[in-house]
């Protein structure tokens, strides 16, 4: 596994659809053997990390931020409104300059296609904390929590509310890259986006695992494995309304986990809504897990900081 990692060296990170089956599996390794403390030193010594804000975070912040000082580096924090991007300076011109000062650009954005032009022209690895169409870091952490707790058998994953999230398109595409069979419980006008899909069958095609998209909430969970939801209202989206009105039969709540298998763990990136895409019953009831998968965050941040950058 340490040769295919050292294949990720100097790669930018901005969506799964850019690694094989093989080095994500690689990179769940890699963040276990952090967890377990089985990897020491201090890889990142002398490196530094451009932590840019569009929008605001939490968990992505402070685990990419101490994990990077915890591997023996520095983390910069810029929230946009601090650089001169706020007043029309290019991406371009960011990616070049800051290139000259640090080691890798990570970035929370509105638009993915920022991402794509900073990586267009920085000289260091770009990584996505998470933009309007993919969440790649919280994605394999969510892969990595589900084999802490099922090891690594084939699950059905079923991702319930806004099938067009972030948070659905980079799980679809880490569960591809596992072989699950992953299921979206979501109104027709929130399913993923049809090329998103498209490269999902295709990488299922090659591991074994099985997609499919349905509009009923209750056939959608038989026999899950993993309940997946996320808020229905994700950051910079405007039809509140509309929103408001289709998404609440997709909410997870006790009578809905009926229907699941009896072993069911629930996940939610956080932060979540409580009463809105999940019930406080659920959020903190038996079956969730969010915390654990909240924590790993700290453990797949380090993996992948260290396979771009050294
Ligand atoms: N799950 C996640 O990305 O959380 P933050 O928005 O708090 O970073
Ligand atoms: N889908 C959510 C995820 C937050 C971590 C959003 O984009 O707001």
């Amino acid at each position: 596994m340490a040769s295919v990692l050292r294949r990720l060296k100097g790669r930018d990170f901005l969506t799964l659809l850019d690694f094989t089956p093989l080095e994500f599996k690689a990179l769940i390794v890699r963040s276990r053997e952090h967890k377990w403390g089985l990897a020491r030193g201090n890889p990142l010594k002398g490196k530094y990390v451009a932590g840019i804000f569009e929008k605001p975070s939490t968990r992505t912040r402070v685990s990419m931020s101490v994990a990077t000082f915890d591997l023996g580096g520095v983390f910069l924090e810029l929230p946009t409104s601090s650089l001169q991007v706020s007043r029309g300076e290019t991406l371009r011109d960011t990616a070049q300059v800051l290139s000259r000062f640090v080691n890798a650009i990570a970035a929370r954005v509105k638009s993915h296609s920022t991402l794509e032009e900073l990586a267009k022209w920085a000289d260091v690895p770009v990584i996505n904390m998470l933009s309007d169409r993919f969440h790649p870091l919280q994605a394999l952490t969510d892969v990595f929590t589900m084999m802490e707790f099922f090891g690594e058998r084939k699950l059905k994953v079923v991702f319930l509310g806004d099938g067009a999230a972030n948070t659905n398109h980079s799980l679809m595409i880490a569960s591809a890259l596992v072989g699950y069979d992953y299921v979206v419980g979501a109104p027709q006008e929130y399913w993923p986006d049809g090329d998103i899909v498209s490269k999902v069958e295709e990488i299922m095609e090659e591991t074994g695992g099985t997609l499919r998209i349905v509009e009923d909430p209750v056939g959608a969970v038989e026999g899950a494995d993993v309940i997946y939801t996320d808020t229905w209202f994700s950051m910079g989206v405007e039809d509140i309304e509309r929103r408001k009105e289709v998404f609440p039969p997709y909410q997870v709540n006790s009578k809905l986990l009926s229907h699941a298998a009896p072993h069911v763990k629930v996940m939610h990136c956080q932060p979540w809504f409580l009463g809105q895409e999940i019930t406080e019953e659920v959020a903190y009831g038996p079956h969730s897990i969010a915390f654990e998968q909240a924590e790993n965050r700290l453990h797949t941040a380090k993996a992948v900081l260290e396979a771009l950058l050294i």
